[in-house]
């Protein structure tokens, strides 16, 4: 009897369980500000060991996907007043949306947001991403392009990168949609693009170092389109990408931040990072000196920190390696901070808000 009892209870579990179901977090009453809307988005990350060869090749785009999805990307970097009416790509539409949101409390902020539609279970159907950009260009006070690649994984930076994003008036942010594990078990499942350290394994499903991953699209187009429009010059632009250091001895403990441009810390790199040039990273390192009291390192500082970012596929570009060559290439307007726990948390938002209003 109780037996029977339990069986049909997950049988009718497992039946509703398959269905996508609408992800509502636009529409939920708690989303009130940009950075709770994230953290409810974050919610549906396709979680560690998640895939199996099938289902991770179902969620991957198809030829036709990926250039709505590149198409959605410019879509939003050249909106300029009310989105709600933005038109998706035929093949991109049953998947993601774009709309106009704003906030309900707070600094009311609008912006425009390309998310994706569905769930099943809680975890997102296809895991792209998502991107964010300020309703109007009027609200755009700063060309910094904000990422975080490791959802999850990094705890915390999709939501101070959202917080970072909105207080500075940056000009986008993209988060990806998956953990960097979320391929795991398989013969294939390591990334085909840039190998890890040795001892260290990169999976598909990290957008730092896979450049099949529709994030990694989003970046390179956000770049082009940069380019097309005004370049990213030093003075003003940067791209910052916001990534969480562990506790370990090869984590650089003695760093609260560690920052690097994707350069290694050879003599030709630290060259580079002490050097008169005035470059976006330097600056962000002396105002983050301003608002902390721990120690806020560069490669040149500390030489013998790893977290150098020069594996990082987008560093990668930024930095003049040929588009073909980026899996292979040894290693700018590239920002990679690498942070302890403590400076990715609510507490800290206000001052690295100071920092980057100060150093772009
Ligand atoms: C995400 O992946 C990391 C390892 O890359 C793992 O430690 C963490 O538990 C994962 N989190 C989730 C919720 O999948
Ligand atoms: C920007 O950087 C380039 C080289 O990276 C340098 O030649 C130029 O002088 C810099 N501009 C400013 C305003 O510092």
């Amino acid at each position: 009897m109780t037996l029977k009892l339990v069986r049909l209870t997950s049988a009718v579990l497992l039946a509703s369980q398959v269905h996508a179901t609408a992800i509502d977090c636009l529409t939920r009453s708690s989303s009130s500000t940009l950075t709770k809307l994230i953290n409810c988005f974050n919610g549906f990350t396709v979680p560690h060991d998640f895939y199996n060869p099938s289902t991770y090749a179902a969620a991957q785009p198809t030829t036709n996907e990926l250039n709505g999805w590149i198409a959605a990307v410019n879509t939003l970097l050249s909106t300029d007043g009310d989105c709600s009416s933005a038109v998706l790509d035929t093949f991109l539409a049953p998947s993601y949306r774009i709309d106009l949101f704003t906030e309900r409390e707070g600094a009311f902020k609008s912006y425009c947001i390309l998310s994706e539609k569905s769930a099943t279970s809680g975890v997102y159907n296809r895991g792209w991403g998502l991107m964010v950009v300020p309703a109007t260009t009027a609200a755009i006070s700063r060309t910094v392009h904000f990422s975080a690649p490791h959802p999850l994984a990094d705890f915390n930076t999709p939501q101070q990168a959202a917080e970072l994003f909105g207080a500075t008036g940056g000009r986008s942010l993209l988060i990806h949609g998956r953990n960097r594990t979320a391929y795991y078990s398989y013969s294939d499942s390591p990334t085909c693009c840039v190998p890890g350290p040795t001892g260290t394994t990169y999976y598909k499903c990290d957008a730092a170092h896979d450049n099949t991953q529709p994030f990694f699209n989003a970046l390179m187009t956000i770049r082009t389109y940069q380019n097309l429009h005004g370049g990213c010059p030093n003075d003003s632009c940067a791209y910052l990408q916001l990534h969480g250091k562990g506790t370990g001895a090869d984590s650089c403990p003695s760093d609260a931040i560690f920052l690097s441009a994707g350069l290694g810390n050879g003599a030709a790199s630290v060259a580079w990072y002490t050097d008169d040039t005035d470059r976006p990273i330097k600056r962000l390192k002396t105002e983050l000196q301003h608002v902390f009291s721990g120690t806020i390192a560069l490669p040149s500082d500390d030489t013998s920190c790893d977290l150098t970012a020069t594996r990082n596929i987008f560093g990668r570009v930024l930095n003049g390696v040929p588009f073909g060559d980026i899996c292979i290439g040894s290693a700018s307007q590239f920002i990679h901070a690498e942070q302890a726990k403590d400076y990715r948390l609510a507490p800290n938002y206000d001052e690295w808000t100071t920092a980057i209003q100060a150093a772009l």
